[in-house]
């Protein structure tokens, strides 16, 4: 059925097999590493047949359940028909699916939500258990058997090196010249035999660009042709436009009291509509040849590498919108050499993003009067999507900066409260929050000058004066003066949003 160009590896032959067969090899109980990452790179064929085995499994009145490890977030026709079928017992680091959510939510999956470059040492390490197999999509196999990767890389060298058992899916629908982007690092080690990571530009390579496959550990092969989950952006809005104006006018300020270079210094940016709009924004000013360090490749970085803004990126995975994909693959050799995709645990690194300076830019869902950000737990105990490569990014980097529109659910919870319901990014990390209303600087301030700050420049005027009368009595309270809180107050905005749907 499919042209045999992808496939150059004589002893691999006779491992090729439909996905119903495939997911036949996957018995209950196992552990599970996929790649994927943001809706790229991702096993299309063999998670709906494994998912379909779970089901006729319980139909008959049998347990089956698999553990799922992934680089980041997939695809409904992965965690979402996997938890559909009530097939996942295990999950990590990081998801973003609604059917995964509400299992999760409900308690029937346990959960792990990892910093994304420390999957791999955990794995390497021991901490997670024995992973049984890798499920790895690839773009071709060469005659020694090594595999060009996808369109994410993830943890997918960990996956092979890590799994007894490997099934491969050769996607022939992935543009066979995406061979030369990727940059597999092959000389991390567990401390205490860790050397240095020889990279000092975010455009620096430092590995090979094919993935090493024990051959005797292949036992399928599945060919597909589907697609990537290429999730259309949302063109910016107002309130993501504003946010934008912001962080670009800090940006300037930066420049001109000489903190930043005028080509500033490598941006990381998170994933998501908001994101995305403030990339498009550097387009419309002076820059010219930024570089990327980041996790994900979104449309507004592909904008800023045709007009000249950017001149490369470093990241782990695309997440592009589908018009944006048909122009990569139309304009590949454009992009070639411009865009290098790297395994999470180099992409993330801390020494690397320290090194390099890393401008990080996140959303969160809330962050407190003292700077402490929430970027995963609604209401403190719902889990959203999870922590991702934030803390990575925001410890690490030069500048941390977190955005966010200042209030969610037309108004009726304010993204600025007295005191976080969740904390991931503590007020030691944070060095700047923006949302439409204007940014805060946080540097240099104590935690009395940080909730004056917070509280004038980014929350929105309908909280304002609550925050303030919060504060104000904290600061006279008698308590501690150092952080001052109203500890009978201090969540109280949440358990009025959760009885009366309005914080
Ligand atoms: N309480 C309850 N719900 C909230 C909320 C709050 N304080 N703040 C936002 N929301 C809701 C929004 O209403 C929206 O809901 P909807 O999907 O039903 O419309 C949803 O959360 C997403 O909010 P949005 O403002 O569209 O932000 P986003 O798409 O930029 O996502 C995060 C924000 C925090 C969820 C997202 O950035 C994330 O998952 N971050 C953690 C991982 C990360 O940072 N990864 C990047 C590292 S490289």
């Amino acid at each position: 059925m499919f042209s045999q160009s992808r496939m150059l590896c004589p002893q691999l032959k006779s491992k090729i097999m439909n996905a119903k067969q495939a997911a036949e090899l996957i018995p209950p109980g196992a552990t599970l590493g996929m790649s994927g990452f943001t809706g790229s790179g991702h096993p299309k064929a063999l998670p709906t047949e494994l998912a379909k085995r779970i089901r006729e499994f319980h139909q008959a009145g049998k347990e089956f359940k698999i553990n799922l490890w992934t680089g980041a977030s997939t695809a409904p026709e992965l965690d979402g028909l996997l938890a559909q079928a009530k097939g996942i017992g295990t999950r990590l680091p990081f998801q973003s699916d609604p059917d995964c959510r509400k299992q999760i939510n409900e308690g029937h999956i346990n959960y792990l939500d990892l910093h994304l470059s420390e999957v791999s040492q955990y794995a390497w390490s021991g901490f997670l258990g024995k992973l049984n197999i890798a499920v790895i999509e690839v773009t071709a196999i060469h005659q020694d058997g090594s595999l060009v990767p996808s369109s994410s890389i993830g943890n997918n060298k960990t996956w092979i090196e890590q799994a007894d058992k490997i099934i491969i899916e050769l996607n022939h629908q992935l543009p066979i010249a995406i061979e030369g982007m990727h940059d597999i690092y092959y000389g991390t080690a567990l401390p205490p035999e860790r050397k240095p990571i020889m990279m000092t530009k975010a455009d620096d390579r430092i590995g090979e660009t094919l993935l090493r496959c024990p051959l005797e550990k292949v036992i399928a092969i599945v060919e597909t042709a589907a697609l990537d989950r290429n999730t259309p952006f949302n063109s910016p809005d107002d309130t993501s436009q504003k946010i934008a104006a912001h962080i670009l006018d800090f940006f300037d300020r930066e420049i001109k009291l000489g903190r930043l270079p005028k080509e500033l210094l490598p941006i990381q940016s998170g994933v998501g509509n908001i994101p995305n709009a403030v990339l498009e924004g550097p387009n419309a000013g002076p820059y010219k040849n930024l570089t990327a360090f980041t996790e994900v490749i979104q449309d507004g970085m592909l904008t800023m590498l045709r007009s000249g803004t950017l001149k490369a990126a470093s990241a782990t995975a695309f997440s592009l919108s589908p018009d944006a994909m048909d122009e990569f693959n139309r304009n590949i050799d454009f992009y070639h050499d411009k865009i290098i995709l790297r395994q999470q645990d180099i992409s993330n690194h801390p020494e690397l993003v320290r090194r390099l300076g890393v401008i990080a830019m996140n959303g969160l869902l809330e962050a407190d009067i003292y700077g402490n950000v929430n970027s995963t737990h609604i209401m403190g105990t719902k889990m959203m999507n999870g922590i991702g490569g934030a803390g990575d990014f925001a410890r690490n980097g030069y500048l941390s900066i977190f955005m966010t529109p200042s209030t969610a659910k037309n108004g009726s919870i304010s993204a600025i409260v007295p005191m976080v319901s969740h904390v991931d990014q503590t007020e030691h990390d944070v060095k700047v929050i923006v949302t439409e209303q204007g940014l805060a600087d946080l540097r240099g301030l104590s935690p009395k000058q940080r909730a004056q700050l917070i509280i004038k420049n980014c929350a929105h005027p309908d909280y304002k004066e609550r925050l303030t009368d919060y504060f104000d009595r904290a600061c006279t309270s008698g308590r501690g003066m150092h952080t001052p809180h109203l500890l009978e107050e201090s969540l109280s905005w949440h358990l009025n949003y959760e009885k009366t749907g309005q914080m």
